[in-house]
């Protein structure tokens, strides 16, 4: 059995990237099932709450769940044209202490994808988490990419996914990226 780990990383509740990540748990193909994990109540980074109380049990609990399972699925909003802070957050934290990243990251199959109301669909913030990918050594997927655009006009209220274009080009994505971490899993990692 293989098990991806899925990220939004926006914390509103009407989020269009967690309605993605929803959406992308019921298009997996078979033999693979899609965790839909949450950066909720991580804090901010501060170096000496590490140094003096070590990682918050949040860090912990994700970092583990990342360790047990054989892919991670990010899915990015974008401000500014680049990563929201809250994500690159969780993932600074994710990544402490940096002794500890061969395990959490090392060679781990991550893709990216994203969506947006604006006509570009993340594409930047995509192309920015491209050096963190590297950094942390992961094993970063490029064989195929999603950017939602105009996602507003993609879920209707409830966040439901209800475009069949993109409902398609998310199976698509996804069934890359598994067939990508199944190889990886059945190689040496
Ligand atoms: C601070 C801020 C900056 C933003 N910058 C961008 C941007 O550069 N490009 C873009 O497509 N959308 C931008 N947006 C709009 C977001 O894409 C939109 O709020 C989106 O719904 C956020 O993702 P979410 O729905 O998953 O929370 C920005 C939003 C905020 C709050």
């Amino acid at each position: 059995m293989t098990t991806i780990l899925g990220l939004s990383g926006s914390l509103r509740s009407g989020s269009l990237n967690s309605s993605l990540l929803r959406a992308a748990v019921g298009q997996m193909p078979t033999g693979v099932t899609l965790e839909a994990g949450s950066i909720k109540g991580i804090p901010l980074y501060d170096g000496d709450v590490e140094a003096a109380q070590g990682l918050p049990e949040a860090v912990t609990t994700l970092k583990e769940r990342i360790v047990a399972t054989h892919g991670l699925l990010l899915v990015t909003p974008e401000y500014n044209n680049g990563i929201p802070g809250v994500f690159k957050n969780a993932i600074d934290w994710l990544s402490r202490p940096s002794a500890d990243i061969p395990r959490v990251f090392g060679n781990r199959p991550v893709a990216v994808m994203g969506a947006s109301p604006g006509g570009f669909g993340t594409l930047l913030s995509q192309t920015a988490w491209l050096p963190v990918l590297k950094t942390l050594g992961t094993a970063a997927y490029f064989g195929g990419r999603l950017q939602v655009s105009r996602a507003s006009e993609v879920f209707d209220d409830d966040g439901t996914l209800v475009d069949e274009r993109v409902r398609d080009q998310l199976r698509k994505f996804l069934a890359g990226f598994c067939e990508f971490v199944v190889a990886h899993q059945r190689g040496a990692r």
